[in-house]
């Protein structure tokens, strides 16, 4: 277990550039099950959640070509294969027919439920453990499950597992009671090799849902109306294997400018999806952050690390990210003024907030809602990350006490950041991962 030590105060400056995206690689791997064959996935981010969806492939026979040093032994223990040569991820689908996402990987990362739908769709059955929850909230799966059982789908639950059968889905009339990002990914997956169109209503917009259907076009799927609430997809005999380049990670672009905002300075961060962080951006520039769109990717932050409290309200995209929830709270603990926080997606999103207090915020959490009164200073301090984004908000925080902060269990973060310390490093930031006793 390691942890990381932050010598608060510093401002930062310097470049850091923008990896590939957590939440469209996931869903982009998942969809490998749906044609044997060869792909090359460039951009795809060294994280533990890669490591563990590739392992999760390689149980189901999709083979990712490792070299020695691109193991990973995970922190429980699992030797994974986190990406291959020079970067690239060069996955082997062999036609295989197992279909069993089993308990033991799905248990350490939920968006192994997206094997599901590519499962069902080209192998005809799938046995998939339940998610379960995580420390943000319960996150059902009922509507991936409803989707499919409209699709044709013969679905059981029990003991924990998803066991779904169906020769071939038909495509069906869709629509999502509650906007699903995975499940709309899900039933996308379903609905290229199905029966006829399948039209999705209520579906999510997010920028990972059009770069997973960018990938299934590569592939010979017939999807339009990606972006917007009203997907249709024509289900076609037979997809190809394709190589494609993942989008650039807008949470961790924007887990940067946070960090430029609270610790004060002027950095570039470069190889943003700009286009895909307009609520984001606009917040910040309310908060009184200077931001300069470069062009090619490329955002000038800069701060004088006081800033003035501004509301957010968390949405489903375009609106305010609820992955990006926890770094604004950390940013507006020293604004000037009272900051009202509303979290609608996650019924549990504000773990980060007794850790937060630890240091000096004051902050009071009513149901759905956090109100964060501005201090003048917060005090370094020992603080728990509990999930992935909250441990990027306690780091933020850390670099805008005063002296120095440990930040433990961040193997939350290896989750979701590659080198996040030594790219904050890179900024300026006095910041080092060490074993924790
Ligand atoms: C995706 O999770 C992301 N994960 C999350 O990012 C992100 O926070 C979330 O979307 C919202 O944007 C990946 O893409 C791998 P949802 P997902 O289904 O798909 C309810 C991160 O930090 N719901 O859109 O699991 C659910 O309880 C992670 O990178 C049902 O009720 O989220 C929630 O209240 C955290 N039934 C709401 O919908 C269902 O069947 C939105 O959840 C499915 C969801």
């Amino acid at each position: 277990m390691y942890k990381l030590i932050i010598k608060g105060g510093a401002k930062l400056s310097g470049a850091v550039s923008v990896g590939g995206a957590k939440n469209a690689s996931l869903p982009i791997l998942a969809a490998t099950l749906l044609a044997e064959g060869q792909y090359i996935l460039r951009n795809v981010p060294k994280l533990h959640d890669i490591g563990t969806m590739s392992k999760l492939l390689s149980q189901l026979d999709v083979q990712a070509e490792c070299d020695k040093n691109s193991r990973f032994c995970g922190t429980d223990g699992i030797d994974i294969c986190l990406s291959s040569v020079n970067g690239d991820l060069l996955l082997t689908n062999n036609g295989g027919a197992r279909c069993e996402a089993l308990y033991e990987v799905v248990k350490t990362m939920r968006a192994s439920i997206l094997a599901l739908g590519p499962l069902l769709a080209k192998r005809s059955k799938a046995r998939v453990s339940l998610p379960g929850g995580c420390a943000i909230g319960e996150r059902p799966v009922d509507l991936h499950i409803s989707a499919l059982e409209a699709m044709g789908a013969d679905i059981k639950v029990s003991h924990g597992y998803i066991d779904a059968e169906c020769s071939r889905l038909k495509g069906a009339d869709i629509t999502f009671k509650t906007i699903t990002v995975t499940g709309t990914e899900n039933i996308m997956m379903a609905a290229v090799l199905a029966d006829g169109v399948t039209v999705l209503q209520n579906a999510a917009q997010e920028p990972e849902i059009v770069d997973l259907a960018n990938f299934l076009r590569r592939m010979g799927a017939k999807i339009t109306g990606d972006g917007t609430h009203c997907i249709q997809i024509e289900g076609v005999d037979k997809l190809r294997p394709a190589d494609y380049s993942v989008m650039p990670d807008r949470i961790e672009a924007g887990t940067f400018l946070c960090a430029v905002a609270g610790a004060g300075g002027g950095a570039v961060i470069t190889g943003a999806p700009v286009a895909e962080m307009k609520a984001l951006i606009s917040s910040l520039k309310s908060a009184g952050v200077k931001i300069t769109d470069k062009g090619g990717g490329d955002l000038f932050v800069e701060s004088d690390g006081v800033l003035n409290a501004t509301d957010v309200t968390t949405m489903p995209y375009p609106g305010f990210p609820t992955d990006m929830q926890a770094q604004f709270m950390a940013v507006m603990t020293k604004a000037v003024g009272t900051s009202l926080i509303n979290e609608t997606i996650f019924e549990n999103r504000f773990m980060h907030v007794a850790e937060l207090k630890r240091m000096g915020a004051d902050i009071t959490v009513k149901d759905s809602s956090a109100v964060v009164r501005g201090v003048k200073e917060l005090s370094g301090a020992q603080v728990m990350a509990s999930d992935l984004r909250a441990s990027a908000g306690l780091v933020i925080a850390a670099l805008m006490a005063s002296n120095t902060s440990e930040v433990q269990r961040i193997y939350h973060l290896d989750r979701g950041y590659e080198d996040f310390e030594k790219k904050l490093a890179l900024l300026g930031a006095d910041i080092k991962r060490v074993k924790a006793s």
